[in-house]
């Protein structure tokens, strides 16, 4: 099935490692040109060379924090001057910091409410506009499990992200009309270095080794694994190419089943 991905420009947040990179490598394969971004130029330098040794696409790399907005300013600048346009916007955003409710002070809920919210309102304000000249393009939010089922120690991704939904069906409903479609994208446990680090805390907390926090919670999974970032990335290229046009405004878990509940 040919998705129609073909020098499309796509814009795909926090990629330089984990879930981003899963997904800016599928479209690159799929024939896209991709602008990555990351705020560590050794390991945007790194994802660089390895989507294009594998793909041959145009890569643009954009050292960017997505919490500052100058930052943000600067990377869609970036984007625009070398692409001329941004057909795909796949907002992904680094982990915020895990705890719970009493282990959390009002710095912390700031600076998620910048990483999870703030920065996806920044990017579209900026984008979605230039996709209306055109009357095509598509919104892909990345957000996490904890919109259907919430993590005790996840209370800001539990709480943040929310937001996420509401801003998906807003936009949805808003620009559909122009050719726009706006998504998200609830994934569960996937193979990153972050879910790597989640382990760890869990195991030092629970006093066991991260092989077996690894393993119990492979158990709570249907699939009996963790997901790969890329096959994040093919929901995601799926949603991003013209056969999805009438796919607008949903939430889509990718879980392995590990989510229970209907809605
Ligand atoms: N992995 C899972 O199982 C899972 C499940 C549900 C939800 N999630 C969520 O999905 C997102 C991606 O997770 P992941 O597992 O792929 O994480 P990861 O492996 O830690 O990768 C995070 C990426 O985001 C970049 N990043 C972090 N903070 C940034 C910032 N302020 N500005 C720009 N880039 C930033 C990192 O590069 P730099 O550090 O160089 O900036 C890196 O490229 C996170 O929000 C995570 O909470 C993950």
């Amino acid at each position: 099935m040919d998705l129609g991905l073909r020098n499309r420009v796509a814009l795909v947040t926090a990629s330089s490692r984990g879930i981003g990179l899963g997904i800016a490598r599928v479209l690159a394969q799929e024939g896209a040109r991709v602008i990555i971004n990351a705020r560590h130029d050794d390991e945007l330098a790194k994802a660089r060379e390895t989507i294009t040794k594998e793909s041959g696409a145009e890569v643009l790399a954009v050292k960017a924090d997505l919490t500052v907005k100058d930052d943000v300013n600067r990377l869609v600048k970036e984007s625009m001057d070398t692409f001329g346009n941004i057909d795909i916007l796949v907002f992904n955003a680094g982990p915020p910091k895990p705890g719970t409710f009493s282990q959390l002070n009002e710095d912390d809920w700031e600076y998620a409410t910048r990483l999870l919210l703030l920065s996806a309102v920044w990017l579209t304000r900026r984008i979605v506009d230039n996709m209306v000249s055109r009357g095509w393009g598509r919104l892909i939010y990345v957000t996490s499990l904890t919109l259907r089922q919430q993590v005790p120690n996840l209370v800001l991704s539990n709480t943040v992200r929310l937001s996420l939904a509401g801003l998906v069906k807003s936009l949805a409903i808003e620009y559909g009309p122009h050719g726009i479609t706006a998504n998200g994208i609830m994934q569960g446990y996937i193979a990153t270095e972050r879910i790597n680090q989640l382990a760890q805390e869990e195991a030092r907390t629970r006093g066991i080794s991260v092989d077996e926090v690894i393993k119990a919670w492979s158990r709570e999974i249907p699939t009996g694994r963790y997901g790969k970032p890329e096959e994040v990335g093919y929901l995601v290229a799926f949603l991003a190419g013209d056969k999805a046009a009438y796919i607008n405004g949903s939430m889509i878990l990718i879980d392995g089943g590990y989510v229970k509940c209907v809605s």
